[in-house]
């Protein structure tokens, strides 16, 4: 039996990959966020800090927990009001479930990177799988060094840490406070009539994933049998390649009434140094990555629910 442990679970990512993984009757879920759930959930649930190392000791002892799925993170937007605490939570958190991993014999992590470890000198158009890197952002650093401690813990530890890099996510819900929620927003304002502001420019292109993407690839990544001496990777994926405007023009086509305004802040420069779409030839090759949602998918699947 998987008896997982989920940190961050109640952010964009973790709400949906919790229901998912707990429709396994295969899988224990122990469901941890810093703040509690508005209503009861399906599984387990205990409100924890994911700083608390000694707390969750307890946990993974208690429930016997063989598999871990940490999401929590400090995003690239609100990264950019704290960088020292942002490099505290994002590192410090990575390194207390590593040594979870490591004391208590976890035999496989999941931990997502981001297209933020991308910086301006990369070429914009198809972002490599593996290039040079100097990201711009507090989060985009503290990716880029998690890639790093993924690769030096399973050299020194032979810890199994898995990732993905996520390009902006789209869902019903947002996440909290990264550069690509204009996204979720816009789609929010159309439902409820509202106008909108957006950020960024409207011809601000950047890579996107519909979130049942995402959650399918996070698990065909976890199931995939790598042989003992293979290189690990933060593994590319994308959806589709999106600008406010034709997001915009997608849900209009779909006969919403939008009005949007553009007035572009500090997420203009974050947005503007990362990629406009990435190269994931290797996450197909390797574990059969391929998106299933395209724009005009994804807004219907979102919309019907
Ligand atoms: N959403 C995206 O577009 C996107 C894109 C790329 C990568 N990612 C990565 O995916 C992961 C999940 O992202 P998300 O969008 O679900 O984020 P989110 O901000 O929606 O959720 C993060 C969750 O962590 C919780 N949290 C914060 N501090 C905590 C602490 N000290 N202890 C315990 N819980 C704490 C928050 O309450 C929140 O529920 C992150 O690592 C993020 O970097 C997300």
């Amino acid at each position: 039996m998987n008896r997982i442990l989920i940190t961050g679970a109640l952010g964009q990512i973790g709400t949906l990959l919790c229901q998912s993984l707990s429709n396994d009757p295969d899988n224990f879920i122990l469901a941890t966020d810093i703040r509690k759930p508005i209503k009861n959930t399906q599984y387990d649930f205990v409100q924890a800090d994911v700083l608390d190392y000694k707390f969750f000791v307890k946990l993974v002892t208690e429930h016997r927990i063989n598999t871990i799925y940490h999401l929590v993170s400090i995003l690239s937007a609100n990264g950019e009001h704290d960088p020292f605490g942002t490099w505290n939570l994002n590192i410090q958190s990575f390194q207390n479930i590593v040594r979870l991993g490591k004391e208590y014999k976890i035999k496989r992590i999941f931990w997502p990177s981001s297209i933020a470890v991308y910086g301006k000198d990369i070429s914009p158009i198809l972002a490599p799988q593996q290039t040079e890197m100097n990201p711009e952002t507090i989060y985009g650093i503290t990716k880029l060094a998690g890639e790093k401690l993924m690769n030096y813990y399973k050299i020194k530890y032979g810890l199994d840490i898995r990732s993905i890099r996520l390009p902006g996510v789209i869902s019903i819900n947002a996440a909290g406070g990264g550069t690509t929620d204009f996204a979720v927003e816009m789609l929010n304002c159309a439902l409820n009539k509202d106008k909108y502001t957006c950020y960024l420019l409207p011809n601000t292109r950047l890579p996107m994933i519909y979130i049942e993407d995402a959650i399918n690839a996070i698990k065909a990544l976890m199931k995939t049998n790598f042989k003992n001496n293979e290189r690990i990777y933060s593994y590319n994926v994308m959806g589709y390649s999106l600008t406010p405007k034709i997001w915009a023009d997608a849900i209009i086509n779909k006969g919403y009434k939008l009005e949007v305004d553009y007035k572009p802040d500090y997420r203009q420069i974050i947005a503007d140094g990362w990629p406009q779409t990435v190269d994931d030839k290797l996450a197909n090759s390797i574990w059969g990555w391929a998106p299933k949602y395209n724009i005009e998918k994804t807004l219907s699947d979102i919309l019907k629910s």
